[in-house]
């Protein structure tokens, strides 16, 4: 749960931050209802990290200065429409219960616009996001630039508001860490309750619909991405979502899913046997895979680069695959080559947290950022063997991810997600239990 005062003292950090100007951050847009079908509404991240304002239809505006003034645009009341849609604040309820300055319905926000940005230095917004928004923008622009001959002087720059707020969305507040580990309880729960369903002869979307079970029954919102249920040769597709074949026996299932929860993620990664015992072909690639997660969540600390995780695992892989027959020569020759590529083709993680790939930037100056306490990641490295020449049969259509959700702290690091079972014993153990 995120206190009122935090979304104000968030504002107040990016007025400060602001040179003068004023910042214009809309939530999102509802997505169109198929005829009459009402889909789920998911706000902007970086207006709910604002404002923690649910509502469709609404934009934050934040007039930076001596005396910052955060103003709400938003739907106004309609008896009619809340019969069918459910409870709208209406600016005045919504300037007292969410502690704005101001409050005003939507509708007006064109018309104020050039007011707000007269004689202002600059308009901070996120030129490029959505051709709606940029028109308006431009509108108001135009609309101050018409009175330059009665004395006002319209904005003279535009700066990425969102570079400002991707900074301070990468450090994690003790609230954010607290909803990030719910969310990390849920998505562990629906893993283990995963492996504990799985059978032989089930199909993929039934192990789905258990997670999903799982996700909602403790309370997540939604998923936080869609889910990837992929047994056999449909792991080593890197974005399977079909989840519609049968599970065979002697095949492995890749699950990588999470929630999101009061608009924080999780983002999980298992493989596990379908029969609950791994083949020695696949006890032999997923020892490879854990070890490199293990190297490279070690590597997780402050002042590590962000590269250090990825270099790590990518040592114990390409050692792995030469070990396996997948690639051969030495480990340095195997990295310079990237011959590894052929098997582990994705990068060893990402940021975590509203976004399931999370803001805030990689490098800085060029160079790969160094973490600091507060920063959430993924570390989730993989091996999908596709059969090919030179590709030894045994190890055929394996294909294997283990992914956790790691705090960088004081310490070292925490990983969020330890309650999925995820040695060869602990899933053997899991997977026995339920028969
Ligand atoms: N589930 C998305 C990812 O692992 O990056
Ligand atoms: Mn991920
Ligand atoms: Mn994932």
């Amino acid at each position: 749960m995120i206190e009122l005062s935090t979304y104000q003292q968030r504002r107040l950090r990016l007025a400060e931050q602001m040179q003068g100007g004023v910042a214009v951050i809309p939530t999102a847009p509802e997505r169109p209802r198929n005829r009459d079908s009402v889909y789920p509404y998911r706000f902007d991240s970086y207006f709910h990290y604002l404002t923690g304002f649910g509502e469709p239809e609404a934009a934050l505006v934040l007039v930076a200065g001596a005396a910052p003034k955060s103003i709400l645009f938003c739907r106004e009341k309609n008896p009619e429409r809340e019969v069918w849609d459910g409870f709208r604040y209406g600016p005045a309820a919504a300037r007292e219960e969410f502690g704005f300055d101001e409050a005003y319905p939507i509708t007006e926000l064109d018309a104020m616009m050039p007011k707000l940005l007269a004689d202002q230095p600059s308009l901070y917004f996120h030129l490029g996001a959505d051709s709606d928004w940029d028109a308006r923008a431009v509108g108001w622009l135009n609309a101050v630039r018409a009175e330059v001959r009665n004395g006002i002087a319209a904005p003279s720059a535009i700066r990425d508001v969102r570079v400002l707020l991707d900074e301070m969305r990468l450090i994690k507040s003790t609230e954010e860490i607290a909803a990030l580990r719910r969310a990390a309880e849920i998505s562990t729960a629906a893993h283990r309750r995963a492996m504990q369903q799985v059978r032989p002869g089930r199909h993929e979307y039934e192990i789905e619909a258990e997670l999903l079970h799982e996700f909602r029954r403790m309370g997540a919102q939604a998923p936080a991405y869609s889910s990837i249920v992929a047994g056999g040769a449909n792991a080593c597709v890197l974005h399977y979502v079909d989840n519609g074949a049968v599970l065979r026996d002697g095949d492995l299932l890749l699950i990588d899913a999470a929630c999101e929860l009061d608009g924080y993620a999780a983002d999980i990664t298992r493989t596990f046997p379908v029969n609950g015992r791994y083949s020695a072909a696949q006890k032999d690639v997923y020892e490879i895979v854990l070890a490199a997660q293990a190297a490279a969540i070690n590597a997780v600390k402050i002042g590590a680069s962000w590269d250090d995780p990825h270099q790590a695992a990518l040592k114990v892989l390409a050692q792995g695959m030469i070990g396996l027959g997948l690639c051969t020569g030495s480990m340095d020759g195997v990295l310079e080559s990237g011959d590894y590529k052929r098997f582990y083709m994705h990068k060893t993680g990402h940021w975590l947290g509203m976004d399931v790939h999370d803001v805030g930037d990689y490098k800085r100056g060029g160079q790969w950022r160094k973490l600091e306490a507060g920063m959430v990641l993924t570390v989730e490295p993989g091996c999908y063997i596709r059969p090919g020449e030179g590709v030894p049969e045994s190890l055929w259509n394996i294909g294997i991810r283990i992914e956790d959700d790691v705090l960088v702290t004081a310490q070292g690091c925490e990983v969020l997600t330890l309650a999925a079972p995820k040695t060869v014993a602990e899933v053997e153990a899991v997977m026995e239990e339920a028969i």
